[in-house]
């Protein structure tokens, strides 16, 4: 029995050498201490990046309903602000609207596709957004986790420091793709 564990040890030492490119077999140096890495916070599931889909039949009723969409966005967005601002917010208000908001985000990379950017330095769509779509959708990306952020958010603190990084998200994809209406 004891030539047997010897038998099987030299064994392992042959294929250890032939694993090593021919090197002498070591002995066994006992095995690290597993490195403790910190569990990253988890990041909230994020839809697909955008599809650039086709061109629509009719081009100015596709963009006048994307922008109907965004000044929804922006109503919902100001019961948020709304409340951010309150001494004693409503805190079921700001999770549906977070929520809302949250919703927007995950279907907005539908809302670009061919041939539907402003006119150049017209207020709405940049072109922009058809030559750097990474960006673009990076900045999607951003919206979403923010507002799923948001949406898990209890209480006046929670709202207090998650609605700075919200707004963020949207400033952040609007000073780059975005040409303002002026008139308001
Ligand atoms: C990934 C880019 C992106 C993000 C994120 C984004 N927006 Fe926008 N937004 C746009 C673009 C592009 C337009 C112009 C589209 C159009 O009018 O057809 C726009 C238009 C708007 C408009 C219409 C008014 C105007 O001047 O054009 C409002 C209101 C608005 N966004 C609010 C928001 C709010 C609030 C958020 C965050 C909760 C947000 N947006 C996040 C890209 C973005």
């Amino acid at each position: 029995m004891k030539f047997a564990l010897f038998a099987s040890a030299a064994i392992l030492a042959i294929g250890l050498a032939a694993c090593g490119g021919g090197e002498p077999a070591k002995p066994a140096e006992p095995a690290p201490v597993a490195e403790v890495t910190p569990t990253p916070t988890p990041e909230p599931v994020v839809a697909p990046a955008s599809t650039m889909g086709e061109t629509p039949a009719d081009i100015p009723a596709f963009m006048k309903a994307r922008h109907e969409k965004y000044e929804d966005l922006g109503k919902t967005f100001k019961v948020v602000l709304d409340n951010f601002k309150s001494a004693t917010p409503d805190m079921t208000a700001v999770t549906a609207a977070a929520a809302k908001v949250k919703g927007y985000a995950d279907e907005m990379g539908t809302w670009f596709p061919p041939g539907t950017a402003a006119e150049p330095g017209k207020p709405g769509a940049k072109p922009n957004i058809w030559t750097d779509r990474a960006t673009f959708d990076a900045g999607i990306a951003k919206l979403q986790v923010e507002a799923t952020k948001l949406a898990a958010v209890t209480d006046a603190a929670g709202l207090k420091a998650q609605f700075p990084a919200t707004g963020g998200a949207c400033k952040n994809c609007h000073d780059t793709f975005r040409e303002e209406h002026k008139d308001k």
